[in-house]
């Protein structure tokens, strides 16, 4: 029992650790924002998922927005994933990518209750803690 203790209590430590404290109370509900904005009015085919959900296949037209919102764990050990694809040209060749678009200890800090995204044709952008966006994904050659 009190070995279970010890073991609880270096495990809590360890998590804090990992994680700056602030952090811990701060965000719980967070809402993922992902918008096309690629050129030429390219469609984009998104489908994003948990381990526990799957948002379905969406198709945005050009500035169209699929968001979803989500609470984060206690652990912090929340990710999302997306695949996405879209049409270089019309009859081309698809480009297909797959990125962890929420990943708690990552950007829980950064985004804090709002994760922005934005898809463009070198990149997906999202601002970084001062706002300004930055490519972080950029699509398989
Ligand atoms: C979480 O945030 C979303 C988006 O702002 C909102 O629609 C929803 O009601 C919130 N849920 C709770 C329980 O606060």
């Amino acid at each position: 029992m009190a070995r279970c203790v010890l073991l609880c209590v270096l495990v809590a430590l360890t998590l804090c650790q990992s994680s700056p404290v602030f952090a811990w109370w701060f965000v719980e509900n967070v809402t993922v924002f992902v918008t096309n904005k690629l050129e030429g009015g390219k469609k984009l085919i998104i489908h994003c998922k948990s381990k526990d959900d799957d948002l379905g296949i969406h198709v945005l037209p050009v500035d169209g927005m699929f968001q979803w919102h989500f609470f984060n764990n206690f652990f912090h050990t929340t990710l999302f994933w997306c695949d996405m694809q879209w049409e270089r040209s019309p009859g081309g060749d698809w480009v297909r990518g797959s990125f962890n678009i929420y990943r708690s200890h990552r950007d829980i800090e950064r985004c804090r209750d709002k994760c922005w995204w934005d898809v463009k044709e070198d990149a997906l952008y999202s601002p970084d803690t001062n706002g300004d966006r930055k490519p972080i994904y950029f699509w398989p050659k």
